[in-house]
Parts: C-alpha cells; structure tokens; sequence
C-alpha cells in the first residue's frame, strides 16, 4: 500500500491543539538520545578527567571499589538526568509560549501572521509545521520556520518534506524574501531535509545550559528571490495573508 498518497495538509484548525502538542513532545523527546549521547562524548576530555579524579579519590583516598562503582555509574546518569531536565523545560516553555494557544499565535491576524499545518493520514495528525513572522537580518520581517515535527511511525515517507514544500509555497506566495530556521547541531535528520530543500548555513552560535553542556545552534536561510536594495528593509504588507 502506498502511504504517502493518502497524507493531506490542511490549516490548523482549534480542535487539533492536543494531538499537534501530543505529536511536538513526542518528536521532542525523539532527540534527546542523540543529545544526551553527544554530552558524553563530545566533552571526552572533561569527562576522562572527571573520571580518573574520581576513580583516584575512591581508590587511593577512600580505598573503596564501591565508592569507585557508584561513581562510574553517576557520571553518565547525571548527563541523562541534565539533559532530562534541559528537554523538559524546553517543552514547557513552548507550551507555556507559542504552543499554548496556537490559532492565536500564528494564525489571528491581531497577534501574529505566520500560519501553522497539519499533516492528516488516516484522519490522524502525524505532522506539523509553522511560519512565524520575526525581523531577521535587516531584511524586515521574514517568516520563520518552526515546529516541523513529524510523528516516528511516520518519518521517511515524504511528509517533512510536504510540509517543507507547504511552508515555502506560502511564503513565495506572499512574496517573502526568504524563510529561515534554526536547529541543533545533532539533528542529522533535520538538517538534511532543510539542505536538500535549498537552505543554506548562515550562522553557527553556542547555547551553554551550564558548565558541562552546551550544544550548537544552527540558522539557515533559504533565498526566495534576489534582494533588490530599497526592498531590503520594506515589511511585507500581511494583511491578506490569511486560511489559505
Ligand atoms: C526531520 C523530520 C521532520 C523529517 O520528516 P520526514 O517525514 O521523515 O521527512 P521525509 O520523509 O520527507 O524526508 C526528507 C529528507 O530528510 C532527510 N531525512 C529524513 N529522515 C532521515 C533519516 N532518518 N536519515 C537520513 N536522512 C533523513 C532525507 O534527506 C530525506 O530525503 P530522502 O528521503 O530523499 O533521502 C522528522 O525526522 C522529525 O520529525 N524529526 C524529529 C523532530 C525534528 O527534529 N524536527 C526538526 C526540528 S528543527
């Protein structure tokens, strides 16, 4: 059976706002293994350190293999138990921000003017994606691309990039100069759906959440049309982009 023809996109509509945040925690949580993985071996040096530190204290100081065991065993639960935390808050503070009330953040015209999507399959949501306006770069308000997320039993059959394809048809349409986005370092997947789309690096920046873990944040951008000079600065008139 062919899976991919049967997935329709469609304007979120109000009573979708519990299976879109069902579909964005889970999602989430889908990257917290390659994050908490990246902790442990990307700070090897710190970490080694740490280790040998703690293995010379329980050993040689307190003369004790279980001291030695526990402390093993600590290090790596403590990088989960961080990330844990670190993924948490990021999920609240979306659904405490923009994920709270999603028809007035992105779709009412009097508080926003992006848009949000839906990916329908078998009258399920499986997948999501936004637009939100921000100033970006000097080139007036520009949307930005958020909330891609598509549900795990559902990856790898087109819908990101129906989605994709959704948002950036949108944004032509209304005669954005670009779409832009940021994202994790790790997210190999994501990465490779926004190059493949035509987004290109623009930025590299470190978010440090505290001394032992940081990760790199990536924007990309992806050109709609030329920059003409005297349009560099203009801000698209928003005021008909609406329930397409
Ligand atoms: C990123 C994501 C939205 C892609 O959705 P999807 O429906 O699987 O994407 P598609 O099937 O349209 O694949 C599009 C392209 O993405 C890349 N891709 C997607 N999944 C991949 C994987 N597991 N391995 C390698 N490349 C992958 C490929 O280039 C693919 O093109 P191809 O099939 O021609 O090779 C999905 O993996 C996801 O929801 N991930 C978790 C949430 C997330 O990271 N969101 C982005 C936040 S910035």
């Amino acid at each position: 059976m062919e899976r991919r023809s049967t997935v329709t996109l469609r304007q979120f509509e109000e009573n979708d706002q519990r299976r879109v945040i069902y579909v964005f925690k889970n999602s989430m949580m889908d990257l917290f293994k390659p994050n908490y993985q990246r902790h442990l071996s990307y700070r090897r040096f710190i970490n080694v350190f740490l280790l040998a530190l703690c293995l010379y204290l329980s050993l040689y100081v307190y003369n004790s293999v279980l001291l030695c065991v526990v402390i093993v065993a600590l290090i790596p639960t403590a990088y989960n138990i961080s990330t844990h935390i670190i993924f948490k808050q990021c999920i609240r503070k979306r659904l405490a921000s923009d994920l709270k009330d999603i028809k007035t953040t992105y779709i009412d015209i009097d508080s926003g003017s992006g848009n949000f999507w839906v990916a329908v399959y078998d009258g399920q949501i499986v997948g999501t994606v936004a637009l939100f306006l921000r100033e970006f770069e000097g080139r007036g308000m520009q949307p930005e691309l958020t909330t891609m997320y598509v549900h795990r039993k559902y990856r790898r059959l087109g819908i990101g990039t129906k989605l994709m394809n959704k948002a950036v048809q949108y944004a032509n349409d209304h005669q954005f100069s670009c779409v832009f986005l940021t994202t994790g370092e790790d997210n190999h997947e994501a990465r490779k759906l926004y190059i493949k789309t035509g987004f290109v690096k623009i930025r590299e920046y470190v978010v440090n959440y505290h001394v032992l873990m940081s990760t790199v944040m990536t924007t990309y951008v992806l050109n709609l049309k030329p920059v003409v000079d005297d349009a560099v600065t203009a801000t698209p008139d928003t005021s008909s982009i609406k329930q397409k």
